[in-house]
């Protein structure tokens, strides 16, 4: 296919993009997903040779793979396609990862490591973010409860192409996972005192309200993250990195 014809074919892959492809915004996206095994069906660019001189220097292990599949585009049908395109000036379309698989990965044992769950999160960038966590902290992965779909196109782009690296779902609680719950609370007793079982769900309330009564209803135990008296509370994600941190520290 000459250069014109793969330009073309993307163009018409994007527009007819259904609800199983999510958009990854920017090269680093990119490169996480290919890492993570993700089914990528078009990358496009303005700026191809920009791209692969990125390439070489963040991903060398990537280089051919991602000038294979990269098709340039003109800027201009680059910016219709996404709007709100990535400063490295790359986009690419990847299939959703299958809920089947998710849902394996989140109900097999033993289960190597924890669970996050984010109990009716109500901001896109907060599911992002710790997703991106769980991705680096090797959680088995990530269930939220409530309305948000956690593979929103904003939640995609704060995890930087991490959907791919855990698995993340929406469930009700009736269909958590197995294992102990842990739920994350100010109120709770201090985490210190505690070693988190790598099959434990860690749980965390929402950015208004906290814990709704059900998780609690379900905890095994209420836990504390340290905090200085007449602070009220961390942010949501900052709150799963500290859990999960405090997870790979020594076991008892
Ligand atoms: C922004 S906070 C929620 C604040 C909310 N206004 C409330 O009433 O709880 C989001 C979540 O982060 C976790 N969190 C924040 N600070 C914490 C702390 N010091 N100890 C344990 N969990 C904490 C809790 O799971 C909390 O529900």
């Amino acid at each position: 296919m000459n250069d014109a014809d793969a330009a073309a074919t993307a163009v018409r892959q994007w527009r007819e993009a259904g609800p199983e492809l999510v958009v990854l915004d920017g090269f680093h996206a990119l490169k996480h997903a290919l890492r993570f095994g993700a089914d990528v069906r078009s990358a496009v660019t303005s700026d191809k040779a920009a791209a692969l001189a990125l390439a070489a220097e963040l991903a060398d292990d990537l280089t051919e793979q991602i000038g294979d599949s990269l098709v340039e585009v003109p800027a201009q049908v680059l910016k219709e396609l996404v709007p709100r395109v990535h400063a490295t000036r790359i986009a690419a379309l990847a299939v959703r990862r299958e809920r089947r698989v998710n849902l394996a990965e989140l109900s097999a044992l033993p289960r190597p490591s924890p669970v996050v769950v984010l109990d009716n999160p109500r901001n896109l960038g907060n599911v992002g973010a710790v997703v991106r966590l769980a991705a680096g902290f090797g959680a088995t992965g990530v269930v939220t409860t409530g309305d948000l779909d956690p593979w929103h196109a904003n939640a995609v782009r704060a995890g930087a192409g991490l959907h791919f690296a855990t698995a993340v779902e929406q469930l009700p609680l009736d269909d958590f996972p197995p294992g102990p719950l842990y739920a994350l609370d100010p109120e709770g007793a201090d985490i210190r005192s505690v070693t988190l079982p790598d099959d434990a769900l860690l749980a965390f309330g929402s950015e208004r309200h906290g814990l709704s009564a059900e998780v609690r209803g379900r905890a095994a135990g209420l836990l504390s993250l340290p905090m200085r008296p007449q602070v009220s509370s961390y942010n949501l994600a900052t709150s799963v990195a500290m859990t999960l941190f405090h997870w790979t520290g020594p076991k008892a």
